[in-house]
């Protein structure tokens, strides 16, 4: 690898770095950050990342935004390129790469999904989802237990977890949490709320865990939705775009939601972008008014060619199937190695495609893991519900040597952590 960094010699200094962080950024996130070693990172390239002090690491955390690893070229040269001709609009005038980048855009959705509205954060996408619920009478939001929206406050009213929802109270009004995968708990609520429902749910829960739902369960949550007149919308903002080994996990399921939400790997870890993607018939407020939901920054040209970019890399770099094949291959293979050196300690290892959990049944396991993985030379992730699973997004375009590379470290980590 060789990733190159503009920064003045001494600017990236670990210390210094933990230092201004402390000054000026967070004294807990300094702390955090010292906790993880105190190294920085300051270039990336593919599945690559460098630190200052010169190790490189092999990003396979990031939560789950680096599905074509960093830079990915085809990426890169759209934003420049955008960059060197119009990176910001005016606003007032249309704007050709928001116009090509929804097209693209619905040009890999579930069929039957026709609009978008792109905005800069996952969360941000789910508040137009909520926005535009309630713009046609939506307005009882039911979301799922241990589900993660986000938390600005319209979406974290739907990120049932009394930790981050207890500090902000009170939240939206008309909220229902539900267990997931309890389609009887959903029916229950539904009925009480005929025609005015909203259900928000992830197909597969990644920062509870990466919690599988039980087979059939979506197709139920959609069943019940156009049994009661709710708006079903899924969020796919860490399962979408290949990560699970089909470019949707709606695919998977087989079920098309009135509103499907991207994020993550949509900038093609490049420029911050996401998506609010519905049906023509869900989306009809936002057609009728364009001013009912805006945002300066809302589809502006650089995030709008990161987009197109990103899609175009997924497609030419043939990234769902190899998520698929990768993913199959690397959540064996830690399996086995869970179960040799670290045996009982580990409950489960599980996922789709690349998106990876290991749940384990010692408290603070999930932890050491992770730091044990960082001095191995490998980044993952912790899950942001559930202090009991590690997390792995590793990115789709990892070859051989670095599939080694990661579960090499995985074993080490494992035997430090029993040790
Ligand atoms: C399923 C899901 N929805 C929404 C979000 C919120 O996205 P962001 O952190 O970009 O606001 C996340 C972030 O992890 C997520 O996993």
């Amino acid at each position: 690898m060789s990733p190159t960094t503009t920064a003045a010699p001494g600017a990236t200094a670990p210390g210094a770095v933990a230092d201004k962080y402390r000054t000026f950024v967070s004294k807990g996130r300094a702390a955090l950050g010292e906790m993880f070693g105190g190294d920085v990172e300051v270039a990336a390239e593919g599945a690559w990342l460098r630190t200052a002090s010169g190790r490189s690491l092999l990003n396979c955390g990031g939560y789950g935004v680096f599905l074509m690893g960093a830079r990915h070229p085809r990426v890169v040269s759209a934003v420049i390129r955008q960059i060197n001709t119009n990176p910001i609009a005016s606003r007032l005038l249309l704007e050709p790469e928001l116009a090509n980048a929804a097209e693209a855009l619905i040009g890999v959705a579930p069929q039957g999904l026709a609009r978008v509205y792109f905005a800069g954060s996952g969360a941000e996408a789910v508040e137009a989802a909520i926005k535009l619920a309630r713009a046609q009478g939506k307005r009882h939001l039911v979301s799922m237990e241990s589900g993660y929206h986000g938390k600005t406050l319209g979406a974290l009213s739907v990120t049932a977890r009394e930790v981050f929802q207890a500090p902000f109270r009170p939240l939206l009004p008309d909220v229902s949490h539900v267990p997931f995968g309890d389609a009887e708990a959903l029916d229950r609520v539904l009925r009480a709320h005929p025609g005015s429902g909203c259900v928000i749910v992830e197909p597969i829960q990644g920062e509870a865990g990466v919690i599988l739902p039980p087979e059939g369960y979506l197709r139920e949550v959609e069943r019940l939705c156009r049994e009661h007149g709710a708006l079903f919308v899924l969020d796919e903002i860490q399962t979408g775009l290949g990560r699970v080994g089909h470019w949707w996990a709606a695919d998977a399921a087989g079920v098309t939601p009135d509103v499907l939400l991207v994020g993550k790997g949509l900038s093609g870890g490049v420029v911050p972008v996401s998506a609010m993607v519905a049906t023509a018939e869900a989306f009809r407020p936002f057609d009728k008014d364009p001013f009912i939901h805006t945002s300066t920054f809302s589809g502006n040209p650089l995030a709008m060619a990161a987009a197109q970019g990103a899609i175009a890399a997924i497609k030419e770099d043939d990234l769902v199937r190899k998520a698929a094949g990768l993913g199959a291959v690397i959540r064996a293979r830690l399996a086995e190695i869970a179960e040799t050196v670290l045996g009982h300690r580990v409950r489960q290892v599980r996922g789709a495609g690349l998106l990876i959990g290991i749940e384990c049944a010692v408290d603070g396991l999930a932890g050491d893991l992770l730091i044990e993985l960082l001095s191995a030379g490998v980044i993952a992730n912790h899950s942001l519900n559930s202090p009991a699973v590690l997390r792995l997004t590793p990115p789709a375009i990892l070859d051989d040597s670095e599939v080694l590379v990661l579960l090499d470290a995985f074993d080490r980590a494992a035997r430090a952590v029993v040790s």
